[in-house]
């Protein structure tokens, strides 16, 4: 029997989906080491929102988080997830961009690349994961599963063609909404395996109680792994937590074993990080509710909604707002919703219910229409395109989009250097994505919080001897068998 392994996504998705992303580096540190003892396929370490958050509300430098992660937990593979030709970001980049950040990452210590696009367009996917093999490293086709007319088993299993065709190294199904069935995951992994030996991976969320029952399903079925996490970040809009995926295979001829004390000391130990970022955590995202399948949208956009139409002023029209997003995503060519397509297609929703149907178009729903972010999966609906069409002036693009992008890395380093930043290639790519806030990290106002410098300690390791601390230390400390795991963090005023 074929082993099952588990990947751990609780340094992303787990906080990503559960506590808006916000958990430090510091924090992160003393479970590293632990993780890595665990024995998991695969660390989810990076990428998604946390590139994006390390710098917007941290105030650290992504790739330092990941040569401090990697340096703490070298055994293990360490996983990110690439949004294709946007990066981690929400538009298309330039293949020269995409080829450096992705050959910086891998210098950096990634090993698996779950690369995917939101319009599942495999146009888009195409300079990523060839950056990734020329780097030797692992290329994971991400399928981002959603239901509509258009989606059938058949379609799906195509991309995973494509993928192959690509040379990617594994699959993974990516259910970001938590939509999967049990059936459905089953009928899907078969499909697929019956056409390829490549590994699959399937990842989902618990956001509407499914996740646990669809893994054993897909399990059955001859998945190679499935993604899970540690409590407080795991269930409810995140993956299911790694404990009760372990109960739940017991007496299952591909039972797993990953040491309960160590993921129960774990789990004790990010309820103390938990606590320190109750004010990220919600509760709704907690609970496991069917109203993500009522409306088909990630768990995630529904939160988020919820805000934007408070700051709309229109919060009694929640109701009407949801009954328009499938007509949206039909008029759309039924894209799956993930970022950044359920921004948009939410934010169009809006627009219809507040102006009217189609009244008031915003532009990233023009770019939708005209091919800019790839071919969507189903027909615009051609009153959508002749409006895109008359307001833009412009006609739908038909080609690759990123082929009508210039290279950026020249210039991006010129104006590095102009702003007294160092010119790196690390620089350039983060640069590339976010000016505003590489800019801040660089040359913070007076008012931007203090830097933190971080010491990860493991005891019981070759000693490592920390400097001399000088202003406010906090500690995270975290001990399994008797190993002491502890990160100090020096706050510099
Ligand atoms: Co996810």
């Amino acid at each position: 029997m074929k082993p099952l392994v588990f990947n751990n996504t609780v340094l992303r998705d787990g906080h990503q989906s559960l506590a808006a992303t916000r958990m430090t580096t510091a924090q992160m540190l003393p479970a590293a080491a632990p993780l890595d003892a665990l024995g998991f396929g695969a660390l989810e370490t990076w990428g998604g929102a946390t590139i994006d958050s390390c710098l917007r509300f941290l105030n650290e430098n992504p790739f330092t988080r990941l040569d401090q992660l990697k340096a703490a937990a070298p055994r293990t593979p360490h996983m990110m997830l690439l949004r294709g030709q946007n990066i981690v970001q929400y538009t298309s980049f330039p293949d020269d961009v995409v080829e450096t950040f992705v050959r910086c990452s891998a210098k950096h210590g990634m090993d698996v690349f779950r690369v995917f696009d939101a319009l599942n367009d495999a146009r888009n996917l195409r300079t990523a994961i060839r950056s990734v093999k020329a780097a030797g490293k692992h290329a994971q086709g991400a399928i981002c599963y959603t239901t509509s007319p258009v989606h059938t088993p058949e379609k799906l299993a195509a991309l995973a063609d494509e993928l192959v065709a690509m040379e990617c190294d594994s699959i993974c199904i990516k259910d970001m909404a938590g939509l999967l069935s049990p059936r459905i995951t089953y009928d899907l992994v078969k499909t697929i395996k019956s056409r390829h030996t490549l590994p699959i991976v399937v990842h989902s969320h618990e956001t509407a109680g499914l996740a646990l029952a669809s893994y054993m399903a897909a399990i059955d079925a001859g998945a190679d792994a499935v993604d899970t996490s540690v409590t407080p970040f795991a269930n409810g809009t995140g993956q299911p937590d790694t404990v009760r995926m372990q109960a739940a295979l017991a007496g299952h001829p591909r039972e797993t074993h990953y040491d309960p004390r160590a993921l129960f000391e774990l789990r004790k130990y990010f309820e103390g990080v938990a606590a320190e970022l109750t004010k990220f955590m919600s509760p709704a995202n907690d609970r496991v509710d069917s109203d993500a399948l009522c409306y088909q949208v990630p768990g995630g956009m529904l939160s988020n909604f919820r805000t934007q139409l408070v700051e709309m002023k229109m919060a009694d029209r929640f109701n009407d707002v949801m009954a328009e997003v499938p007509v949206v995503r039909e008029a759309l060519g039924w894209i799956p919703l993930v970022t950044p397509t359920s921004q948009i297609v939410g934010t169009q929703a809006m627009l219809n219910v507040k102006f009217g149907r189609w009244k008031n178009l915003a532009q990233a729903t023009i770019d939708i229409a005209l091919g800019k972010y790839g071919r969507p999966p189903g027909p615009i609906k051609p009153e959508v395109l002749a409006l895109a069409r008359k307001q833009s002036g412009q006609e739908p693009v038909t080609g690759r989009p990123a082929d009508l992008l210039a290279p950026r890395m020249p210039a991006l380093r010129e104006e590095l250097a102009t702003k007294k930043i160092p010119p790196t290639d690390e620089n350039a790519v983060l640069f590339a994505m976010f000016p505003r806030e590489t800019e801040a990290f660089y040359h913070p106002k007076a008012a931007a919080p203090a830097p933190v410098v971080v010491t990860p300690v493991a005891a019981g390791n070759a000693s490592l001897n920390p400097p001399p601390f000088t202003g406010k230390i906090s500690r995270y400390a975290l001990t399994v068998d008797e190993r002491r795991y502890e990160t100090s963090v020096e706050v510099i005023n």
